[in-house]
């Protein structure tokens, strides 16, 4: 049989994050961020680390690009350190963190890496939190300055811009559960950040097409298919809360139709939004949230299987888990479920329509490491890959528009509260020499690289 080919201008690539490689987090007038402090916070991060060393990619960039062009990988989804670019969250420009995004881009493209910047995953200044953080409109506003800043800076160079990676987790994880910096519990401060983030989004969205003709710019959600888990009438309804919180809560407003009704009125029960619902929407926001796209960015790993049991600790959400057996959990406790992303890829573009979708992350944990003869044989990564691959080329095949896929990710690296332990990388790194293995995944993704296919 011959192999599944991909169109011929899909985009392949791999993607890292700035604060789980760079370190170098005292550098060239680095500001703290709000996972800095998080970090350094006992008790918030399983083994205790923080990325301030990480992958130390800040000093190895030109070592990691070389390596990049020696996988093939043509695309490099890397994100942008605010407070490397305005310490102080707004005012100021910081020109030698602009610096050092000029120079790792100008490598990409010596080495034909297409880049693809993504504008915030996560950390945002600690200044800013320490005014309130996502939960003030003010911060949405220092976040378009920022943006443009970064803009102006590298729109020669750069085209494709993802405004926020994943902005349930930077709302819901951050500020509900607090799992994640800045470690907030307080659901109705989440909500109202979930509109800040979404409308920092729409907001930037024109200030990239002024600074950049011809940008090509689009927002990164986490997207995950539910099922209830059995069909009692309470399992369904929690499903279709569970659904409301994690997907449509972002994909709706990013498409035109305003916060999912059923979920205001949940919220609004629940206590977390007066009785009013969403009072911080203002005149003009929902259109500016709805700013035409020129795509979506997908990520995703795993489904939801989901149960009406409610625990008072978890704010009455529903419980939570897969049901699928524990050997096919990865070492996230996330279960494999190649055919989530063809699910997921359907329903976005049968219900929603995009433009064009990338897949921007996906990958799986294991932290197999090199053996006697220095090899990394991750084969459970390597079939991840595959499984993965084939369903975003069937939803291809079934007319979804997805134009590129990167794989989570290029490297080993800082887990946030999971720290050093979950590794997801495509190369292996030995965070006491920072060297770095290609594992068998990464020359299985070279090879789907230079072929544009997958195999069969
Ligand atoms: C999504 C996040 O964007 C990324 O930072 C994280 O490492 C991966 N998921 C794996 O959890």
């Amino acid at each position: 049989m011959t192999d599944h080919a991909f169109p011929e201008d899909f985009v392949w690539g791999v993607a890292t994050s700035c604060y789980q490689i760079e370190g170098a987090a005292q550098e060239d007038g680095r500001g703290e961020s709000i996972w800095d402090r998080f970090a350094a916070t006992p008790g918030k991060v399983i083994d205790g680390s923080s990325g301030a060393v990480a992958c130390d990619h800040y000093h190895r960039y030109v070592e990691d690009v070389a390596l990049m062009k020696s996988l093939n990988v043509p695309a490099y989804r890397f994100s942008i350190a605010w407070p490397r670019v305005v310490p102080a969250g707004r005012g100021a420009v910081n020109q030698k963190g602009l610096d050092f995004y000029s120079r790792l881009v100008d490598t990409l493209l010596e080495a034909g890496i297409k880049p693809f910047a993504t504008l915030y995953h996560w950390d945002l200044p600690q200044v800013l939190e320490d005014e309130g953080g996502w939960s003030k409109r003010e911060t949405a506003k220092a976040f378009v300055d920022y943006a443009e800043a970064v803009v102006r800076h590298l729109g020669d160079r750069v085209t494709d811009w993802i405004t926020h990676n994943e902005p349930w987790c930077a709302s819901m994880l951050g500020y509900e559960m607090g799992v994640h910096a800045p470690g907030v519990v307080d659901k109705a401060r989440a909500i109202v950040a979930s509109h800040h983030l979404l409308l920092s989004h729409g907001w930037a969205m024109p200030v990239i097409r002024e600074h950049c003709p011809g940008a090509r710019a689009g927002i990164t959600l986490n997207l995950q298919p539910m099922e209830p888990a059995s069909d009692s009438a309470a399992d369904h309804d929690a499903w279709r809360h569970s659904d409301g919180h994690f997907n449509r809560w972002f994909l709706d407003p990013v498409h035109g139709r305003g916060y999912p009704e059923d979920m205001v009125r949940d919220y609004i029960a629940g206590g977390f939004l007066p009785a009013e619902g969403m009072t911080m929407v203002q005149p003009g926001d929902l259109e500016a949230i709805a700013a035409p796209a020129d795509f979506l960015g997908v990520n995703y790993y795993n489904r939801m299987i989901i149960r009406s049991e409610k625990i008072p600790e978890a704010q009455n959400d529903p419980v939570i888990r897969s049901l699928a057996p524990k050997e096919e959990w990865t070492e996230m406790g996330w279960e494999v479920y190649p055919n989530g992303l063809y699910q997921t890829l359907m329903r976005v573009y049968l219900h929603y329509g995009p433009r064009k979708m990338y897949v921007t992350e996906n990958g799986c944990s294991y932290s197999t490491g090199p053996d006697a003869d220095g090899q990394v044989p991750d084969a459970r990564r390597v079939a991840y890959f595959r499984d993965h691959l084939r369903a975003a080329h069937r939803a291809i095949a079934d007319g979804a528009p997805l134009a590129g896929y990167f794989a989570w990710s290029l490297m080993d690296n800082y887990e946030w509260e999971r720290g050093y332990g979950q590794r997801f990388g495509i190369v292996h790194v030995d965070y006491e020499t920072q060297a770095r293995t290609p594992k068998a995944s990464a020359e299985f993704l070279a090879k789907v690289f230079a072929d544009n296919a997958v195999p069969v």
